[in-house]
């Protein structure tokens, strides 16, 4: 078999084999085929598309590149929950503990952020002492014990995703149905949970901008999953505005621990509660949606959701007492008010560019190498349908790097979009897809 061959197939719009999938996948794995091939091919996928028996091909082959963990050591129906990304997203830091208190297993493989999207590993790192390093065993053992710890992505596992998703990168092929739901899938299918709840993000701070493309995305996600005998949910929110109000590590750890005290922001709240319920269902622990609310709703008034945050941080060696004191976590040396030059109804906020703002004051990296201020990042004080008068205070800027702000301004500035006349209120939930079927909402 020759690399060559399945480029010009795929360039000629011809459906490649199972074999032709797996020989390029573990060749490129190995550093058997060079980028400029594989490049080729991508772009070859992205143009003219994989269909669905292509797409499982290739997410298994994927998955087999590296290590399929075995959770079997850990009790319980484990759930596991995925974002694809977006801007504010802070919701495993929350979820993750009041899914434990909630009696779920949870045990969580999560990555960094790379440009205007987070990442869950970088945002944990802003408590101090907080690692995301552990051994199979204490990761088990953790889980077993507390029912929740979030670790890096190992090397190990869906080695051929790490490759190709950096070479997807560079070569503008990320958002492409097949190659996004491939590369998803095949970490979920090899951390080893048995039940997937997906949360695909759409709008303007998504990959995937519109709702078709969005609903299709959790489509073929969650057949790759039901095929691979795991329970799949895919719930489709809103990424058009951030997420909730603080975008920036450490200042998104402040907004999740406030939703475990029940104060966080209405869209975060309803957010966490949408998806853990799903998760609860998932699991087997609850047997209705609303039973999973009114779980969820407890955990966090009694406060066990808020403890088992302490227990978690504590247990990965951070300082639990974060929670009660946020002049623990860094603290940015600038804190300038953002004012608003126009009188109207906030009409828009483009996730994406107030994420690229944060991002130049330093909460995010623009490539792998960048290091992080985790202190850095903004809190917005209006969101979308919100009134402003000229000269009231749109968002804080938080930053270390005073000749990064004049940048990250105007980029905070241009996201604004303020209107004479209020728009239509927005969903926050589109829609939820299941081995039955789509349900809009
Ligand atoms: N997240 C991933 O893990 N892979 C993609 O392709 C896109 C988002």
């Amino acid at each position: 078999m020759r690399v060559y061959d399945i480029i010009r197939k795929k360039r000629d719009k011809e459906e490649l084999t199972k074999e032709e999938i797996e020989f390029f996948v573990d060749k490129y794995s190995k550093g058997e085929i060079p980028d400029y091939q594989a490049s080729a091919l991508l772009m070859a996928i992205y143009l003219n598309k994989m269909n669905k028996k292509e797409t499982a091909y290739l997410t298994e082959a994927m998955m087999n590149s590296g290590e399929v963990m075995d959770l079997s050591a850990i009790k319980g129906v484990k759930v596991d929950k995925h974002s694809t990304g977006g801007v504010g997203d802070k919701t495993t830091i929350t979820l993750a503990p009041l899914m434990a208190a909630c009696g779920v297993p949870v045990a969580k493989m999560s990555g960094r952020g790379l440009g205007h999207t987070g990442g869950t590993v970088d945002k944990l790192e802003a408590i101090p002492g907080f690692s995301i390093e552990m051994t199979p065993d204490e990761f088990i053992k953790s889980v077993n014990d507390l029912k929740v710890a979030v670790c890096g992505q190992t090397a190990s596992v869906a080695v051929a995703d790490k490759k190709i998703y950096a070479l997807r990168d560079v070569t503008a092929t990320v958002d492409n149905i097949s190659l996004i739901a491939s590369s998803i899938m095949s970490k979920k299918l090899a951390s080893g949970a048995d039940a997937i709840v997906l949360d695909v993000k759409t709008g303007d701070g998504a990959f995937m901008k519109t709702l078709d493309d969005s609903f299709a995305l959790a489509e073929e996600m969650v057949e790759i999953g039901t095929a691979m005998n795991r329970e799949t949910i895919g719930i489709i929110s809103d990424m058009d505005e951030p997420l909730g109000y603080a975008v920036g590590n450490s200042l998104e750890i402040i907004e999740a621990i406030e939703a475990l005290k029940g104060r966080g922001p209405k869209d975060f709240m309803d957010l966490c509660e949408t998806l853990g319920a799903y998760m609860l269902v998932s699991s087997k622990l609850v047997s209705s949606y609303e039973d999973g609310l009114i779980r969820i709703r407890e955990a966090i008034k009694s406060g066990a959701a808020l403890e088992k945050f302490k227990e978690f941080v504590a247990n990965q060696g951070g300082n639990p007492d974060v929670a009660e004191d946020y002049s623990l976590l860094p603290q940015a040396k600038h804190i300038v008010e953002i004012k608003s030059d126009k009188t109207g109804f906030i009409d828009k906020i483009e996730a994406e560019a107030i994420g690229v703002s944060a991002m130049v004051l330093g909460a995010g990296r623009e490539t792998k190498e960048d290091e992080l201020d985790l202190s850095a990042g903004i809190v917005l004080k209006k969101k979308v349908g919100d009134f402003v008068n000229e000269g009231d205070t749109l968002a804080v800027m938080h930053f270390n790097r005073e000749e990064k702000f004049e940048d990250a301004k105007r980029r905070f500035k241009d996201a604004y979009v303020i209107t004479e006349e209020k728009a239509e209120p927005k969903k926050l939930i589109y829609g939820v897809v299941t081995k039955d079927g789509i349900e809009k909402f």
